[in-house]
């Protein structure tokens, strides 16, 4: 499922991240990726573990977890700490598929990426390009968000982000290991915690929501991974 979170931060708290990421010192970003994406990979990163990227990056992780759509439609285990990148002058990340298991460089926990996630930390008249190209069974996709905005897809996908011709797009890109392993059965606990939202807004007094909310956490039980 390809989806767009809204308002994961508000415009004041981009504004805040930006004055100190366009000061930053960035890497080339070939430092993180796999053997076959390093080929195709042309952008800038806050490497690993940089001071400054492990202080944004726990206040992305804050307003995660502050997200009631990110919790529904991810079912985190875990979440990579977030890292920074930055595409100007031409910049791009040819068609890829993310790497399978990651490990933390502070606490060497591996991490299975199940999820990808792109918040936008440039708006879309900051910069020319740049789009995120994500592929399904549906066609490719094309994203390009309002800064404060964020996409999740699987990260089995073939994606891609086209090349950044004016200006700089900035973001923040982490990956989740869901409760969840399987993209169809995630989209269907949240298809089925939405439904149960709207019964219990629309008929508070028939219990349905109580019962569908049983079914809901019975599911998780049987399906989530710990
Ligand atoms: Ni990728």
């Amino acid at each position: 499922m390809l989806m767009t979170i809204p308002d994961v931060l508000t415009l004041d708290q981009v504004g805040a991240m930006r004055a100190r990421l366009d000061a930053a010192d960035w890497v080339d970003g070939k430092v993180t990726a796999g053997y076959q994406a390093q080929r195709v990979k042309d952008n800038h990163q806050l490497p690993e573990g940089h001071p400054l990227a492990m202080e944004l990056g726990e206040a992305v992780l804050g307003a995660l977890a502050r997200s009631p759509l990110f919790m529904s439609a991810a079912l985190p285990l875990r979440v990579f700490p977030p890292m920074f990148n930055r595409y100007t002058g031409g910049g791009h990340f040819g068609t890829h598929v993310d790497t399978a298991i990651r490990s933390d460089a502070r606490t060497g926990q591996r991490i299975r990426t199940d999820v990808s996630a792109t918040l936008f930390l440039a708006g879309p008249e900051e910069y020319d390009g740049g789009e995120l190209l994500v592929e399904d069974s549906y066609g490719s996709h094309s994203v390009k968000l309002p800064a404060g905005h964020m996409v999740l897809y699987p990260a089995t996908s073939l994606h891609r982000v086209e090349p950044v011709t004016r200006g700089a797009r900035v973001a923040s890109f982490f990956w989740v290991q869901s409760m969840i392993r399987s993209d169809l059965d995630r989209t269907l606990l949240f298809d089925l915690d939405q439904g149960i939202q709207r019964v219990a807004t629309e008929a508070p007094a028939s219990g349905a929501a109580v019962a569908l909310t049983g079914v809901y956490h019975n599911l998780l039980r049987r399906w989530a991974e710990m």
